[in-house]
């Protein structure tokens, strides 16, 4: 019998969508949206049916990292901004757990769906709330991706996380 994410890492519960992951910004939390029940059905199924649907997570993962640095530049933010790091370690680390994957460790999606289902909560409620709150201070559209008035941004002017510290 297949042994499921779930037996094999019982400590970490699956993580559903709540109000509590809302960042503000209804377009960002469609694609959060999307990754939780993403990650959800992925840490559903038995290790050996993980490799298709964890590459679908890297491929939004790409989309969704990619969409809210748009935003970090539009918004002000150097293209080299902490948030931004912090999005490039963590899909490093998910390209690694791939290669990994494909070398016969087969319980290393599991485990690091596991690790993403703990640390997407920290990330929304930080650095994304964070985002999601200077985008609307500065009067940000993030389905146009327009400022109302772009005289009050100054391009490459900030290079921290937003309102949040990013250690
Ligand atoms: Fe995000
Ligand atoms: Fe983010």
């Amino acid at each position: 019998m297949a042994v499921s994410e779930s037996e094999v890492f019982p400590d970490v519960p699956p993580l559903h969508w709540s109000d509590e992951l809302a960042s503000g910004d209804a377009r960002m939390d469609e694609t959060h949206r999307e990754f939780v029940e993403q990650l959800a059905a992925l840490r559903a199924l038995p290790v050996q049916q993980q490799l298709e649907p964890y590459r679908a997570l890297i491929a939004h993962t790409e989309e969704h990292f990619a969409r809210e640095e748009r935003w970090m530049v539009a918004v002000g933010f150097a293209a080299d901004n902490c948030h931004a790091h912090h999005h490039r370690e963590i899909l490093d680390m998910m390209r690694a757990v791939e290669r990994h994957y494909l070398d016969g460790d087969h319980d290393i999606i599991a485990r690091m769906a596991a690790a993403l289902a703990e640390w997407f909560p920290m990330h929304a409620q930080t650095m994304d709330a964070g985002l999601a709150q200077h985008m609307r201070a500065v009067g940000f559209d993030s389905r146009t991706e327009t400022l109302a008035d772009p005289s009050r941004v100054r391009p490459a002017t900030m290079t921290g996380c937003g309102s949040v510290h990013c250690s």
